[in-house]
């Protein structure tokens, strides 16, 4: 019996194999067509991008974290003595005015700039939600 069907195939391939070889080359083409931009293209990357950020902003639970990473890395920079006129860290004088802005206000400022304060500290590579938990940190000082 086996070696009937053999015959019929003309050479000893078991079916599972065959099956096994025509899947690989599908992923590999697929793969293939990926990495050089075919399927998925880089047409499609610049619209999700920004679609992306302001679905992230709003997530505080992660970002909770980096805030205190992100201050002690960039913002501490001008933040923690004041220099060039910036609220100082903890200086609740000088944030109460800032502070009934409201935090929004305050996230926008830090990612749109103000004043003498590039965006986002000077570091645009810093994702939203980070910029948003870096201001977290440092109003929650300030209350
Ligand atoms: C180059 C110095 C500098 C760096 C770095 C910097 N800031 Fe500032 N920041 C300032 C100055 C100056 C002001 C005051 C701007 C004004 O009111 O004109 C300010 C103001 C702010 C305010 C108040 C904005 C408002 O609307 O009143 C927030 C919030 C803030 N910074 C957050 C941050 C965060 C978060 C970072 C780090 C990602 C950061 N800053 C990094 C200089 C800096």
């Amino acid at each position: 019996m086996t070696e009937q069907n053999q015959q019929r195939v003309g050479f000893p391939v078991p079916a599972y194999l065959v099956v096994a070889i025509v899947v690989a080359v599908i992923v590999l083409v697929y793969a293939g067509l990926r990495v050089s931009g075919v399927i998925g293209g880089k047409a499609a990357a610049p619209s999700t991008a920004p679609s992306a950020a302001p679905v992230v902003a709003p997530t505080p639970a992660p970002a909770a974290g980096n805030g205190k990473k992100i201050y002690d890395a960039l913002c501490v920079t001008c933040h923690a003595v004041g220099i060039v006129g910036a609220p100082k860290f903890g200086d609740k004088a000088a944030w109460a005015p800032r502070l009934a802005t409201g935090l929004d206000a305050l996230v926008a400022s830090a990612l749109k700039g103000k004043g003498v304060m590039p965006p986002k500290g000077g570091n645009p590579s810093i994702p939203d939600a980070d910029i948003r938990a870096a201001v977290e940190y440092m109003t929650a000082a300030a209350k």
